[in-house]
């Protein structure tokens, strides 16, 4: 299931090296994100969030290091960590903020400094981010700017961070005027994923990162999509051996986009597969009716008829796509309130358009997408 560049330009599945190995706590699995100096190690196991100090200790932090948590995962997972840091000679200090989106801000951000700066965390002190996107991206931001840059760590702890958030070096926060407006570009040293976490993830936030697992099999990955058909299951019910090797699959694919194109000048858009559309319904629910993963499930439903619409796939591979995102637990239907009108507008409004039109992904079968340049008017015309 790992990805492997092709000559005409699009990745697919091949059998590039695997370093999966087994040992007591279950199956391990480490992935290189190859981008010269700056290149890291994910880590993708079970029972792992004991191992973060030994970890962090292999990149380079010196002896006072700061954690940034939210305060379900702090509760769940804070002391582990804060225990495993000082086991290995660190002094750890944890600051906590509260849960949700709309704490990936500038106020928190302020929040951070201060603490950061009363802990006289210096330019050696690694920040590490314990928990999902939006701890990973405001603690991202602040490694990138606080003092000029700290080393940052990333221990993802839900589905959607794991597979897609904290690997690729997409850090910011939100403005008033809209999502991530103010943000960085800045790698991790070190991407730790314990799935043994996942098991305290409600149950719908585990689809909403599903999403994100589904994504990547339709748009690289025929091997990972079948998986998902025939063991997703299996996957709902916590298999940690099955969610290792699913994981791991998914960050491989990853870091070979971000090799190729760490800033998205161009193929990293192949990921926004399903978010063209996701994000205008995001944005017109004030997203507070669904949450990002089941916007991009609707999103990729849509862009896969849309594909069909213009010739590119087949009805089968539409087919295939929405039975798994029903199967996952996840929306597919453009909700009847959100008319046509407003959805062109909210996707014009897209911060990724250029001149009107949109760099629109498209289906040609699993595994194998192709751009298309449509305005919002083109895209709602296949609602
Ligand atoms: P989130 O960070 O809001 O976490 C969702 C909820 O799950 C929170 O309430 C949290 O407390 C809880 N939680 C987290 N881990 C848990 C666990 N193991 N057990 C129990 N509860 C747990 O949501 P998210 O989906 O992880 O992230 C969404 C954010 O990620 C958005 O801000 C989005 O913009 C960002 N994002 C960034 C990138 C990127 O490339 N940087 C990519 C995708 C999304
Ligand atoms: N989440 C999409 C990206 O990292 O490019």
């Amino acid at each position: 299931m790992a990805a492997r560049r092709q000559a005409g330009g699009a990745i697919r599945a091949g059998a590039a090296p695997c370093t999966v190995r087994h040992d007591a706590g279950g199956m391990m699995d480490t992935i290189t994100v190859d981008l010269g100096a700056r290149s890291y190690p994910i880590h993708v196991g079970v029972g792992i969030l004991d191992e973060v100090g030994a970890r962090v200790r292999e990149v380079r932090s010196g002896p006072r290091v700061a954690v940034l948590t939210g305060t379900t995962v702090g509760e769940l997972y804070g002391e582990r960590v804060a225990a495993s840091l000082h086991h290995s000679g660190f002094d750890p200090i944890t600051i906590t903020i509260p849960d949700g989106e709309e704490h990936k801000n500038l106020a928190w951000l302020a929040f951070l400094y201060d603490r950061l700066i009363e802990a006289r965390i210096d330019r050696d002190s690694a920040l590490i981010a314990l928990g999902g996107g939006v701890i990973g991206d405001l603690a991202g931001f602040a490694a990138a700017t606080f003092l000029r840059g700290v080393p940052f760590v990333q221990v993802p702890t839900t589905l959607l961070a794991q597979v897609d958030a904290s690997v690729g070096g997409k850090t910011g926060v939100n403005h008033p005027a809209g999502k991530n407006l103010i943000g960085a570009f800045y790698q991790p040293r070190l991407v730790l994923i314990d799935v043994a976490v996942l098991r305290t993830l409600p149950r719908r936030e585990l689809a909403a990162g599903l999403a994100e697992v589904i994504k990547y099999g339709v748009i690289l990955d025929p091997a990972l999509f079948e998986l998902l058909e025939e063991r997703l299951d299996h996957v709902l019910h916590g298999d940690a051996d099955l969610l290792v090797q699913i994981v791991g699959a998914c960050c491989r694919l990853k870091a070979e986009v971000v090799r190729e194109d760490e800033t998205e000048r161009g193929y990293r858009a192949v990921l926004n597969f399903g978010h063209t559309l996701g994000h205008a319904v995001e944005a017109l629910t004030e997203y507070r009716r669904f949450l990002h993963g089941e916007a991009v499930a609707i999103g990729m439903a849509f862009a896969a008829r849309l594909s069909q619409a213009r010739a590119h796939c087949d009805a089968a591979t539409t087919q295939r796509l929405r039975r798994l995102l029903k199967h996952a637990g996840l929306p597919t239907d453009v909700p009847g309130d959100l008319g046509p009108d407003a959805l062109a507008a909210a996707i014009a409004t897209d911060k990724k358009t250029r001149d009107g039109k949109v760099q629109f992904v498209c289906i040609e079968r699993i595994g194998k997408t192709r751009f298309e340049y449509l305005s919002g008017v083109e895209i709602v015309a296949h609602l």
